[in-house]
C-alpha cells in the first residue's frame, strides 16, 4: 500500500492494482480532494501530484492554459518545462486546435513535437474546456515509449472534465 499524505487529506493507492483499478480508486479521491478546496491553483497542483506519484511511468504531469494564441504553463510536477507554446504547435497546440485527445507512442514520430525534456518518450494530451472553448490541456509525459492507451484516454478525460468543472464555476 502506498499512501500520499496531503495536509489533512490523504490519497490511498495500492501500487499493485492494474492501471484501470488505480484510476477507479483515484478518481473519486481526486473529486473529493478538489471538492473541499476553492483555490484553483492549489487543486491543479494537487491533481498533478496525485497522478505523477500514483501512476506508472508518469514522468511529467502538468497543465497549460490558453492566453490568446498561446498556451502558458500552469501547475505541474516534474522537470522544468517550456513556458509558452504557440497554438497549434506541438502535441499540446494540436490537441487544443483540433479539440481532441492525442496519444503519442513515440514522441520522435510526432511532427512538430516540442521536446521539453530529452527523457520524454511518449505523451498524452487531453483538452480542457471552458464554456465549450478549448481553454487548456492536461499533458502527461512518460519516460517509456507506448506508456498510454485507451484506459488512460478514458480516465484522464474524466480528470479533464473535473478541471473543466473547476474552470466553469
Ligand atoms: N511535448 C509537448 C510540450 C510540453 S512538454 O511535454 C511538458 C508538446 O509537444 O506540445
Amino acid at each position: 500500500m502506498f499512501l500520499i499524505i496531503i495536509m489533512s487529506e490523504s490519497i490511498i493507492i495500492d501500487k499493485s492494482l492494474s492501471k484501470q483499478e488505480k484510476y477507479e480508486t483515484l478518481l473519486p479521491q481526486i473529486r473529493s480532494l478538489v471538492g473541499d478546496e476553492p483555490d484553483l491553483i492549489a487543486n491543479l497542483a494537487n491533481i498533478c501530484a496525485v497522478l505523477k506519484y500514483s501512476m506508472k511511468g508518469f514522468f511529467w504531469v502538468g497543465f497549460y492554459f490558453r492566453h490568446d494564441d498561446e498556451l502558458v504553463l500552469g501547475p505541474f510536477q516534474g522537470p522544468l518545462a517550456c513556458t509558452r507554446i504557440k497554438i497549434p504547435n506541438g502535441v499540446c497546440g494540436t490537441a487544443v486546435s483540433e479539440r481532441r485527445i492525442i496519444i503519442v507512442d513515440d514522441v520522435n514520430q510526432f511532427p512538430g513535437h516540442i521536446a521539453c525534456s530529452t527523457d520524454s518518450k511518449s505523451e498524452i494530451v487531453v483538452p480542457i474546456y471552458k464554456n465549450n472553448e478549448a481553454a487548456g490541456v492536461l499533458d502527461v509525459d512518460s519516460d517509456s515509449f507506448v506508456n498510454f492507451d485507451e484506459t488512460d484516454m478514458l480516465y484522464l478525460k474524466q480528470v479533464g472534465e473535473i478541471v473543466s468543472e473547476l474552470l466553469n464555476v
